[in-house]
């Protein structure tokens, strides 16, 4: 894995329109993705994941910070459109259904989407036959129609087409929710294994911290717009630093955190927007303090280089070990340990 960063976000943020107001969905968010790294996005349903992967594809207005690719500054829908047809950046959405033409074979749909890249026809379909045998599907499928591919096979084609312009970052928002588990496994392997051979970076966006953990080297705790955590892919998950984490941890399939020594209040009567000095997290925090309502969290750095925003979080106190593999936490394999480091 190279140290250069492919991606670099720096205090990001997004702001819908709802009505006459415009309302943040992302607010100062902050990552780099490194060449042949996945960072993968983790917080519940809302809390922007899929809004940041869309300001990286330039599908959405930035209303602060900057987006910088491969050392290019590509902040914004105009400057994203040069990237996007040099189809350096691509993505693969939950739903690949959505995005095949359901009247035309795979391969026609495939073509009127990406182009030709300069080729004949014959060549353009030698390549996709060749990227299809890439991702474990028979050739025949790129004559059948979409609706005839089981799940696994059309977000296999998803991922083909992702792959047919080469590019060096791939945005997976949610690529295996909408699978069965047998087939998820089988998913997440194909898609690190081209990573492997590819040194392709991934933003892996999930709310399944399980899935999230198997995938990245490094992940970036989301809650309502905000960075809560980030950190070393294992430590997050096994040795969760915010309270929010520990949360997230408790309620996943593999607890290594007990649930009823973290449980969430519900979450308040006072609307948690209301929170716009404090912590984000205050209305829900088992564990508040009077400054959390009145004052934002600095955002700390951990030993590791991990960053945390929470009043009771203290650097100097900090003896999070190192992170063993948890029991069964995994859908398959354990992935490295990444070393510690400034981001
Ligand atoms: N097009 C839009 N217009 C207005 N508000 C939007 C739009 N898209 C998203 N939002 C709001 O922005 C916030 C973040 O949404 P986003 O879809 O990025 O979250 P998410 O983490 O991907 O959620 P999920 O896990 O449900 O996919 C939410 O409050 C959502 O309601
Ligand atoms: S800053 Fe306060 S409210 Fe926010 S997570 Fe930390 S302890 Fe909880
Ligand atoms: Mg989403």
């Amino acid at each position: 894995m190279s140290d250069t960063p492919v991606l670099e976000v720096s205090g990001l943020t997004v702001e819908y329109r709802r009505g006459r107001k415009r309302v943040p969905a992302v607010s100062d968010v902050s990552f780099s993705i490194r060449e042949g790294e996945t960072v993968g996005l983790v917080g519940e349903s809302g809390s922007g994941k899929t809004t940041i992967g869309r300001a990286i594809l330039g599908l959405v207005p930035v209303s602060a910070g900057s987006i910088v690719f491969d050392g290019h500054d590509v902040t914004g829908p105009a400057h994203h459109a040069r990237r996007r047809e040099e189809g350096q950046i691509r993505a693969v959405f939950q739903d690949p259904y959505s995005s095949l033409n359901p009247s035309l074979p795979v391969a026609a749909s495939l073509a009127e989407e990406c182009g030709t890249g300069g080729r004949s026809r014959e060549a353009t379909f030698a390549r996709m036959v060749d990227l299809f045998e890439k991702v474990g599907l028979p050739s025949t499928v790129v004559s059948s129609y979409p609706g005839r591919l089981s799940g696994g096979q059309r977000q296999r084609v998803a991922i083909a087409r992702a792959l047919m312009s080469d590019p060096r970052l791939i945005i997976c928002d949610e690529p295996v929710s909408a699978l069965d588990v047998s087939v998820q496994a089988q998913v997440l392997n194909l898609l690190r294994q081209i990573q492997r051979v590819r040194s392709l970076s991934y933003c892996f966006v999930g709310h399944d911290l399980d899935v999230v953990r198997y995938m990245s080297d490094w992940i970036v705790v989301l809650y309502r717009g905000h960075v809560l955590e980030d950190g070393p892919a294992r430590t997050v998950a096994q040795s969760p630093r915010h309270p929010y984490t520990r949360a997230l941890v408790a309620a996943s399939p593999h607890p290594v955190v007990s649930p009823e020594d973290i449980a969430t209040r519900p979450p308040s009567s006072l609307n948690a927007a209301m929170v716009t000095t404090g912590c984000p997290f205050a209305p829900r925090c088992p564990v508040a303090i009077d400054v959390c309502w009145t004052e934002r969290p600095p955002v700390c750095t951990a030993p590791d280089g991990g960053k945390v925003a929470c009043h009771r979080y203290d650097p100097v106190k900090d003896t999070t070990p190192t992170a063993e593999p948890a029991a069964g936490g995994s859908p398959v394999e354990v992935p490295a340990p990444v070393a510690p480091r400034t981001r």
